[in-house]
């Protein structure tokens, strides 16, 4: 009993050690959904937010959406290599701590010109360490599913030596929402043809979070 509230506590505190830390992952780190455009008028929180409720529904776990607007990073703009982990700019630190205390990433991104937004790579381009080892899930939305960008993005993450699962759900936008370029959304009737994939997308994630002790 005594030994049972150690760990709650500890867990909530994030002050426990090494090796408590690594058996209390399932409940002290957050999956993080990272939106990847930051343009004006854009449809990705809205898709991010629906996709972490379908997350949350298939695995009880804490997913939480990151919107990159709230993380402006500028372009390349750290003068050491990422790998080294010694960061000039406090905004680094923070998104290094941000990544750091994240369990596995679930990317929710449009595909733009075949490839992904420059923001996100910035993003990622901007730390290494941090992200590796770690499960990952790509999301992707465009005219047909934004599968290019997919491809792309799951080479990205495996430089960043994250584990990217197989499957990469591909959400159809109508021609009619790309053209109506409104920033509205209602991505559960949108994208309910795809729901199937995309649950079974995440039970994939909660058994590679599983197998490393989460989830
Ligand atoms: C710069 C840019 C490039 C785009 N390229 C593609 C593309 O390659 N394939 C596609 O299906 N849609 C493309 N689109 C349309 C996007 O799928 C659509 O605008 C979508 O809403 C973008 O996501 P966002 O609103 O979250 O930024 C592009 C849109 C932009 C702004």
């Amino acid at each position: 009993m005594a030994i049972a509230s150690i760990f709650r506590v500890s867990c909530t505190l994030y002050v426990a050690p090494d090796w408590l830390h690594n058996r209390c992952m399932i409940h002290a780190y957050p999956v993080l959904v990272i939106a990847g455009s930051v343009r004006a008028r854009r449809l990705c929180p809205r898709i991010a937010g629906w996709v972490a409720e379908v997350g949350r529904a298939v695995s009880g776990s804490v997913f939480e959406v990151v919107d990159l607007r709230d993380w402006p990073l500028p372009m390349d703009d750290e003068p050491g290599v990422p790998a080294a982990g010694q960061y000039l700019h406090e905004h680094t630190r923070a998104w290094s701590r941000k990544i750091d205390a994240a369990e596995a990433f679930v990317f929710v991104t449009p595909q733009y010109n075949l490839g992904y937004p420059a923001a996100l790579k910035n993003a990622l381009d901007h730390l290494h360490r941090e992200w590796s080892g770690k499960p990952a899930m790509i999301v992707t939305y465009g005219g047909r599913g934004g599968g290019r960008c997919a491809e792309q993005l799951r080479q990205v993450c495996q430089g960043l030596h994250m584990i990217p699962i197989d499957m990469m759900p591909g959400l159809s936008l109508s021609r009619e929402q790309i053209e109506g370029n409104s920033g509205e959304i209602e991505p559960g009737t949108a994208f309910a043809g795809h729901l199937g994939e995309l649950r079974e997308a995440f039970e994939a994630l909660a058994a590679v979070r599983g197998a490393r002790g989460a989830g």
